[in-house]
């Protein structure tokens, strides 16, 4: 049976502008991330720096705009002090949180190096774990004072004579989780937070500073975390963050496929608490939010390596069609928050629970997760336009009945053209979609539509076949008399752009 959708795209159903850190992601030092991963010195196609050159060409074709670094769970036991300076002299460290030895062979000064040659910003993490304010404050000396200071010579003596200007600071990682090195009840994390934001903006004024919000929704101390934590730090920080993982449960497709209401549900509630402190604030601006952590993932609590190693292989999971329809959905609901949503950081980027999958002195490729991931970031433009959708329900075990499409459209007046990103989370049913645009006071002309579909939804890429799921020209799709049709397959994630001429 194939269901019937109809709905409006208007530019009067306007949400926000879309955040270009929307489309950004994480590198942190845990299985081959780092190692193998964005750095291997040896590898036939590495940079002067060591830097894996087949995966930064991924890295700027996927368009990812900013990279949080360096943890995550390891960031709760760095120092960061050892991976600075001359290579030789790095010291071999327990890496706690993942049971493996950390060489410090990579550490700030070349991911900040990094960055650059993959043309994103960087967002650094600081230890509130086992470490402090003097700690984080001498990060940020290090990395963005000028010169003149026992650490801002030592940068420009490590060979960065021009200081890094990093903007964005990850407050701790994960403070709410008893698995996280120097776990804390909210009110230590609170004052903590606050203490640590203070001192590094009396060192740099313009920092935007990330306080660490629940690992989950699932968390025994959700909303009442967000709202101590937000008591002490208010005034003080700029974002606070959202994590969470959406993992397929093969008895209960629907509300895998129906994950994205989990993520709205989850922004709405944060939403709520942060406006609860507005007025604290006196700007008129509530605090923002950064997830900072999100994804597909099968392999969350898969138990640690037995042996300290350098590198073990962790979370190097193969997404399915399914999971980059999942991907494509949670990234509408990114879209769609985009007056609360300023930063969102795709977890992982390179081996671990990643979009780009590269083998040590092998190829490098893209998961199927890649592709809506590099659509969005490509398309997804200007502001943010709600499409309510009339089709029905789904029922799921989790969220209760869902719809079964969903979407989210963006205009982008400097490129004159419209994107429209729809997902048919229907585990079996196709759904012919009308989209009325006749509001629009532009000539409009259909661009280009590609989707992400494979009859088979457990289909995967591998190295010996990359490219088995990749995006494919949606057939069946028209634009006359101002309206969109639309035909979508059960378990497909679509976007389709349109240009916009002159006024009618
Ligand atoms: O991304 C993997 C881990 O998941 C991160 O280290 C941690 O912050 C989260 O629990």
């Amino acid at each position: 049976m194939t269901l019937v959708g109809s709905g409006a795209i208007e530019r009067a159903a306007a949400i926000g502008a879309v955040d270009r850190r929307l489309f950004g992601s994480f590198v942190e030092h845990m299985g081959r991330s780092v190692y193998t991963g964005i750095f291997e010195p040896s590898h036939p196609t590495a940079t002067p720096d060591g830097f894996r050159g087949d995966v930064l060409e991924l890295v700027r074709e996927l368009g990812v705009t900013i990279v949080r670094y360096p943890g995550g769970n390891f960031v709760s036991g760095y120092r960061w002090e050892d991976g600075v300076g001359a290579i030789a002299d790095r010291p071999v460290r327990l890496n706690l949180a993942w049971h493996t030895l950390e060489p410090n062979r990579f550490g700030t000064d070349e991911f900040v190096r990094w960055c650059a040659q993959a043309g994103v910003e960087p967002m650094l993490a600081v230890n509130l774990g086992t470490r402090g304010v003097q700690e984080a404050v001498d990060l940020l000396e290090y990395a963005n004072h000028p010169s003149g200071t026992a650490l801002s010579d030592a940068r420009i003596a490590n060979g960065s004579p021009t200081r890094h200007r990093i903007r964005m600071w990850c407050l701790g990682n994960e403070m709410d989780g008893h698995w996280q090195l120097g776990h804390k009840t909210a009110a230590e994390y609170g004052r903590l937070a606050a203490e640590t934001a203070r001192a590094m903006r009396q060192l740099d004024p313009g920092v935007e500073l990330v306080a660490v919000g629940s690992s989950g929704p699932w968390m025994p101390t959700y909303v009442e975390w967000e709202r101590t934590v937000l008591r002490e730090t208010a005034e003080l920080i700029d974002a606070i963050s959202l994590h969470n993982y959406y993992q397929e449960d093969p008895s209960d497709v629907a509300s895998f496929l129906a994950s994205a209401v989990d993520l709205d549900r989850f922004i709405e509630r944060v939403s709520e608490v942060v406006d609860e402190f507005a007025s604290a604030r006196g700007q008129g601006q509530p605090v923002k939010l950064s997830v900072d952590e999100w994804n597909v993932s099968r392999s969350n609590g898969a138990p640690l390596p037995a042996d300290w190693t350098v590198v073990e292989r962790m979370g190097e999971e193969a997404y399915t069609a399914a999971d980059a329809v999942v991907v494509g959905s949670l990234l509408i609901s990114l879209v769609r928050h985009a007056d609360r949503v300023a930063s969102a950081c795709l977890a992982q980027l390179v081996n671990v629970i990643a979009p780009i999958r590269a083998e040590p002195d092998g190829p490098a490729w893209r998961q199927t997760t890649f592709h809506p991931f590099s659509l969005a970031a490509r398309h997804a433009r200007g502001q943010a336009l709600a499409v309510p959708i009339t089709v029905g329900t789904l029922p799921t075990a989790k969220y209760g009945d869902v719809a079964p499409v969903d979407a989210v459209a963006t205009v982008d007046d400097e490129t004159r053209s419209l994107a429209l990103f729809v997902v048919n989370r229907h585990p079996t049913e196709a759904v012919d979609l009308t989209l009325d645009l006749r509001s629009w006071s532009e000539e409009l002309s259909l661009g280009e539509s590609l989707v992400v579909h494979e009859d088979d939804p457990q289909a995967v890429n591998t190295a010996a076949e990359p490219d088995r799921v990749i995006p494919r020209p949606l057939t069946g799709v028209s634009l006359v008399d101002g309206c969109l049709r639309l035909s979508l397959a059960a378990i497909s994630w679509s976007t389709t752009t349109i240009e916009l001429g002159r006024s009618r």
